[in-house]
């Protein structure tokens, strides 16, 4: 039987962790999980993982900051790995560092955000897009914010100059690869407000105890747009992990 081949960037922790767990959890899969340090405790703990019958992990190492890992993952997976196409992308990595509003932002710390946001998956798609075209349904899906989106600031008013800014340039990205690709699926995903390292930082600096949403629902979220979604029902939207849409 044919494995569906799966790349997952920022896989070590959070919700690229948890869409790893899950994919690998599965039968026939290769899980390909991308990590900025594969030699740390939460990148070598990915091993661990349960996996479904005739299921595999490879990792390997993307610093979404790097303009070169994403080339020389891709060559060791066709080298080392026999790997000719793979299915699905999902650029996760990502930080938010910052809740600065536009008058005091620092343009420096709005470059990071942008290096690690949306470079890193410019880089990672020029990467991919050879084995991309090989897969029979190629799919590539930024996770974006509605912190990002323009069309819906006023449903999200909270100052986030740097993060909203870089995730507003991934989302033009992801939703032009639709545009360019016709026979690619290509989508952001709004994860939720998830409780991880970031989603919980987030919360507290806003008074909360935490986020809402538990990794699982958002990554069952996430799937089941993947699993189900068409270049008609999803490509070139900003699909919420509950399955509805969030304007651009
Ligand atoms: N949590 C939320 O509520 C929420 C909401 C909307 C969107 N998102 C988006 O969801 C994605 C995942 O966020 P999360 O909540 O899972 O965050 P997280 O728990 O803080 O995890 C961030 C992940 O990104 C990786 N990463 C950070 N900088 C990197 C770099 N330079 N190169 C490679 N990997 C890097 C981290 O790797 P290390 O372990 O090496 O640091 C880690 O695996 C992000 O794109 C985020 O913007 C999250």
């Amino acid at each position: 039987m044919t494995s569906t081949i799966y790349l997952i960037t920022g896989s070590s922790r959070g919700i690229g962790r948890g869409l790893v767990e899950t994919i690998l959890a599965r039968s026939n899969t290769t899980v390909i999980a991308a990590v900025r340090d594969p030699a740390s405790a939460p990148s070598q703990s990915l091993q661990s993982l349960s996996k479904g019958d005739f299921s595999r992990l490879i990792v390997v190492k993307i610093d979404a900051k790097s303009p070169t890992d994403p080339a020389a993952a891709v060559d060791t997976l066709q080298t080392e790995h026999s790997i000719d196409h793979i299915d699905v992308v999902i650029a996760s990595a990502g930080i938010s560092e910052d809740l600065s509003p536009v008058h005091e932002v620092s343009v420096p710390v709005v470059q990071q955000h942008v290096e690690v946001n949306t470079y890193g998956p410019i880089y990672l798609y020029q990467a991919v897009y050879p084995l991309l075209k090989k897969s029979t349904k190629p799919t590539f899906v930024g996770v974006g914010s509605p912190l990002g989106s323009i069309g819906g600031m006023e449903q999200r008013p909270f100052p986030n100059a740097a993060y909203g800014s870089s995730k507003a340039m991934l989302h033009w990205i992801v939703r032009k690869i639709h545009f360019e690709n016709e026979d690619f699926v290509s989508f952001v995903s709004d994860p939720g407000f998830v409780q991880t390292e970031m989603g919980n930082a987030g919360a507290k600096a806003f008074g909360l105890e935490k986020a809402f949403q538990t990794v699982e629902e958002s990554v069952g979220g996430i799937m089941k747009t993947i699993d189900e979604g068409t270049r008609e029902s999803v490509g070139g939207k900003l699909r919420v992990w509950d399955g509805t849409e969030f304007p651009w």
